[in-house]
């Protein structure tokens, strides 16, 4: 009984000590302060099997036919992904490289992410990072498959047809 009372106090004075730190200003929501580890680590593996878990829609039938891909580089670079992903032969603006986690660059993710996944995350954006719901910034669900097969293709794409499909592309407004 006594052990109990003394563990249910011990965790009243935890309890305590952790709304003390958070509730009076102690914790740093400083973009700058690097996370711990472990916290990056959870954060990481949170994010991989929250996408695989969600990611159900099917793709459609003309997913990655050329036409497409064009239009996703269209969409790609309206929506202003560039921006903070870089593209091909369009390098990142500069603040992206104050976001904290920073966004990665695509010719790396387009391998690792499949194309139900990839149209799930433009989607629904990555919470609490710096990644947009591009389903509520008004992209349509043609217009996010489109641009999940360019993300597929961002390796293969060269910097000469990345500025020939984008010329006339005007950012959303
Ligand atoms: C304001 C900056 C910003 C813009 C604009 C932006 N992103 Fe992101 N994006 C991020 C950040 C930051 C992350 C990393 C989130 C994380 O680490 O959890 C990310 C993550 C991603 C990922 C997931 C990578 C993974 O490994 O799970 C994909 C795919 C992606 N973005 C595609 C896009 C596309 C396509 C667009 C445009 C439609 C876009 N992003 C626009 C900041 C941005």
């Amino acid at each position: 009984m006594r052990f109990l009372a003394v563990i249910g106090a011990l965790a009243i004075v935890a309890g305590l000590a952790c709304a003390v730190f958070f509730f009076g200003g102690f914790y740093s929501v400083a973009g700058t302060s690097e996370d711990p580890a472990a916290v990056t680590w959870a954060l990481t593996k949170v994010r991989i099997a929250s996408i695989e878990r969600h990611a159900n829609d099917k793709p459609p039938a003309s997913f990655g036919d050329a036409a497409k891909v064009q239009d996703g580089a269209k969409a790609y670079a309206s929506f202003g992904c560039a921006n903070c992903h870089g593209a091909p032969g369009v390098k990142w603006l500069k603040y992206s490289e104050g976001l904290h986690p920073d966004p990665p660059d695509l010719k790396e993710v387009a391998g690792k992410l499949s194309p139900p996944q990839l149209f799930w995350v433009i989607k629904n954006g990555i919470n609490m990072t710096g990644m947009p719901s591009f389903g509520l910034a008004g992209a349509t669900d043609d217009e996010i498959w489109a641009i999940a097969a360019f993300v597929k293709k961002i390796p293969e794409t060269s910097e000469a047809d990345y500025k020939t499909w984008t010329a006339a592309v005007q950012p959303k407004q």
